[in-house]
């Protein structure tokens, strides 16, 4: 059996923990280390926060800041539901785009298969005049889709009646066929001329009249005559804004014609300056050419707004 015992034994010496000399005069260990004092900082602090305390008082005790207003406006109902909403949104937002939660879906934007899936396209005059270069134009271009294939309705918003269009009345018969040739086309091109360096007035009437998301899922080609190169941006600025507003998938380049390089003939038949009608001639091509490619249509909803 082997003999316990309460003795520790004995520990190994470890450097530096022996009784130690004192330290030499000029050793910087003799040094007695005291926190340098920043007064101008303190003075500067002390400035701050009585400048705060001054603010946050201002804030909280003059009346000019009407925090009863803003109290009003920030809880009223309308901004209340919009941040309710705002926050629903993001919620889903979140979820949606968090990997494993997404569906799985097929590819947004199947080609058509090649000889198949001619698009339907409604071709929308929006110039009031009679003899109406933008429409000539759009006509001379409708014959481009149709020897593509596509189906092509022309609508000239002239020829809905006036009453229809400005007074608002959306149960009219010629605003009901025209909000169906909207619906049932896959794509849309819609011309105008600049008027006041924006679209016309008439083309406005219209889409007032049209659901407010009338463009979900279409493919837009938007045109314009002027007689200005000033206004060249008009379809950038002006129009396609709208059209973005109205839902439309995909807004393809469009393009800006002068009035000057438009010829119609004695006979009533347009010229189209070589030019802009290689230009007119590519933009056409590539809003077939998105056709080819285009999503799905949905279900328009809602009333115009
Ligand atoms: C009332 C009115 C306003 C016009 N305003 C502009 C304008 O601001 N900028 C521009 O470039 N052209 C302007 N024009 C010229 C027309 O846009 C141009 O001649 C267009 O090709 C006319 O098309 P339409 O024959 O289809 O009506 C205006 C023409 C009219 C009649």
């Amino acid at each position: 059996m082997r003999p316990t015992t309460d003795t520790v034994p004995p520990r190994a010496a470890v450097p530096g923990t022996g009784p130690r000399a004192p330290p030499a005069p000029d050793d910087p260990a003799s040094l007695k280390v005291v926190p340098a004092r920043h007064y101008a900082r303190w003075v500067a602090a002390v400035a701050v926060i009585v400048l705060v305390g001054q603010f946050v008082h201002g804030l909280t005790t003059n009346p000019v800041w009407e925090w009863g207003v803003f109290r009003d406006y920030v809880l009223s109902e309308t901004i209340v539901q919009a941040v309710w909403v705002t926050l629903q949104l993001t919620a889903y937002a979140t979820v949606r785009s968090t990997p494993g939660t997404r569906p799985r879906t097929s590819p947004p934007h199947p080609p058509a298969p090649e000889g198949s899936a001619m698009a339907t396209v409604l071709s929308v005059s929006g110039s009031p005049s009679a003899t109406s270069r933008t429409a000539r134009l759009l006509r001379h271009l409708d014959t481009r889709l149709t020897a593509q294939g596509h189906q092509v309705i022309p609508l000239d918003v002239r020829t809905i009646p006036a009453e229809a269009l400005l007074g608002a009345d959306f149960r009219h018969p010629a605003i009901v066929e025209a909000t169906e040739l909207f619906a049932r086309a896959d794509g849309v091109v819609i011309g105008t001329p600049v008027y006041k360096a924006a679209y016309s007035g008439l083309l406005k009437s219209l889409l007032d009249l049209l659901p407010q998301y009338g463009l979900v899922g279409k493919t837009v080609l938007p045109l314009a005559t002027g007689g200005s190169t000033a206004h060249v941006l008009a379809i950038d600025y002006a129009l396609r804004p709208v059209l973005s507003s109205m839902g439309a998938a995909h807004i393809v380049q469009g393009w800006f014609t002068l009035d000057k390089d438009l010829a119609v003939g004695a006979d009533g038949t347009l010229t189209v300056a070589p030019g802009p009608a290689e230009a007119l001639a590519q933009v056409v091509d590539q809003f077939a050419e998105a056709l080819g490619s285009r999503p799905a249509p949905q279900a328009a909803t809602g009333r115009a707004a």
